[in-house]
């Protein structure tokens, strides 16, 4: 029996276009647009009808970044797949590509068989994974061909981390070459964490344990030069490459100029960097904890960069790298220690708002919004245009936006499966009405009507941004 939706009256907003348009859905999929008020809209006729005059017509978000259940520094990422895609959800996000980890030791299989443990059967939405590669060697080079081949099509590496997720040059260059032939996407975190290593021995030995100095030994310019770095190994080795969580104006500028040489260098920002800074991890009593991250909050300054970079599309893509640890238990392991405070911020239920604030604000457009948010990162990780569009054929994970509802961001309210939030008290235009993933109702004008186990893996093509 088919099942048929027609949404009414709002504005639907792609990344390329803005229409008035009554939207048609049969078994899970976009059937048909048609424009407001003409006879082949009022056409349509089915079971469930939602009405969105005034409001947004959007694509479900697409986060490219999260961290359900990581283990990091001694203990778990707080949100699990179904709490945390729960909460996706409620934020307006219909996907999530999350981090599968291989371990030292251990092959490219293990750890993903591990995370589609953790997944299937939970999730209230769709889900993809990333692989984490920490052990570079013959065996995980061919495992990366076979992953590729079954919709695991990104791969992040680290300069970062020594000793737990940490690749040298040459285990990175070798990756690359590899993913060069076989079509997947290096993903990495430039930071040069040995350098960085160093830097927080001298500012422990100096007594500099807040979680401040957490921000001042991670330095832009060791962001910067990883950046720099990870950019030519790239060029060496003939693949594209995306780096994750960009937080520093020198960084940006290394995407820039990789840019304007016609290098397929792309790379992603976070809210985090775009609307907190180190006056945050500067907050007295520990509580500075809550925003520690890596790449660490900057300066305010870095935010302007940051804005121009996705105005310019010198920056493609922002996502959460929601990795939430409780400021109760998990943050406190780091009371006298900043390098012992889990690395990671919750997020993934705020960025589709934090961003139509960014609309609000003037710092991008409407359609701006939904290319960084949905289409680009459909894109970029293979999933377009099942993902990221509202087009005949794609699946019906749409979100009914109200641009002009206020709201109040805090832990009271939120869904996350953590005690505190970054971005408490902040006053957003803008709230998630009713959310469908393949056209069923995950959330119903503020009500939670979703099934954990709804959600679906969801293999992907390889990279769709370089065509
Ligand atoms: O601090 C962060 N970002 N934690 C998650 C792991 C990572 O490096 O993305
Ligand atoms: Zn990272
Ligand atoms: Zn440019
Ligand atoms: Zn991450």
């Amino acid at each position: 029996m088919s099942s048929r939706t027609v949404i009414r009256g709002g504005l639907v907003v792609t990344a390329s276009d803005e229409l008035h348009a009554d939207v048609l859905i049969e078994d899970g999929r976009v059937a048909a647009l048609a424009a407001t008020g003409t006879p082949a809209a009022e056409a349509f006729t089915a079971e469930r009808v939602i009405d969105a005059s005034g409001k947004y017509v959007i694509p479900g978000g697409v986060d490219g970044h999260t961290h359900m259940e990581m283990p990091f520094g001694g203990t778990y990422a707080a949100d699990t797949f179904e709490t945390g895609t729960r909460a996706a959800a409620w934020g307006g996000t219909t996907t999530i590509v999350d981090f599968a980890i291989q371990s030292v030791g251990h092959s490219l299989r293990s750890g993903l068989d591990a995370w589609h443990a953790k997944a299937e059967g939970n999730c209230a939405i769709d889900y993809a994974f990333h692989m984490i590669v920490s052990d570079v060697n013959e065996k995980t080079l061919k495992e990366m061909d076979l992953l590729v081949e079954e919709g695991v099509t990104s791969f992040k590496q680290f300069m970062a981390y020594p000793g737990v997720f940490y690749s040298d040059d040459g285990q990175i260059l070798r990756a690359m070459q590899r993913a060069a032939e076989n079509g997947g996407l290096i993903m990495m975190h430039a930071e040069n964490g040995i350098a960085i290593d160093v830097l927080v021995e001298q500012a422990l030995a100096r007594g500099e344990t807040d979680p401040r100095f957490h921000g001042e030994v991670r330095k832009a310019l060791l962001e910067a030069e990883a950046t720099h770095r990870a950019i030519r190994l790239a060029q060496v080795a003939g693949a594209p490459l995306y780096v994750v969580h960009v937080s520093a104006t020198e960084a940006v500028a290394e995407l820039t100029r990789a840019r304007d040489e016609g290098l397929p260098v792309f790379g992603e920002t976070c809210p985090q960097y775009l609307f907190l800074s180190t006056d945050n991890l500067a907050e007295p009593g520990f509580e500075g904890a809550k925003y520690v991250c890596s790449t660490p909050l900057r300066p305010r300054e870095h935010q302007a960069s940051l804005w121009r970079g996705l105005r310019t599309n010198d920056l493609q893509v922002v996502s959460t790298d929601h990795c939430p640890f409780c400021f109760s238990g998990q943050k406190e392991l780091g009371r006298g220690d900043f390098s012992k405070i889990p690395n990671g911020m919750p997020g993934v239920e705020n960025r589709m708002d934090l961003l139509h604030q960014a609309v609000v604000d003037g710092h991008i457009s409407r359609r701006r919004w939904i290319e960084i948010a949905c289409a680009t990162p459909a894109r970029m990780f293979g999933l377009y245009p099942k993902k990221g569009t509202i087009a005949p054929g794609a699946d019906a994970d749409i979100v009914v936006y109200d641009p002009h509802a206020e709201q109040v961001i805090s832990a009271e309210t939120h869904h996350m499966n953590v005690d505190y939030s970054a971005y408490e008290g902040r006053r957003i235009t803008g709230r998630v009405e009713t959310v469908l993933s393949r056209g069923e109702p995950v959330v119903t004008e503020r009500e939670y009507t979703g099934r954990t186990g709804h959600g679906v893996y969801t293999p992907r093509a390889t990279c769709q941004y370089l065509n």
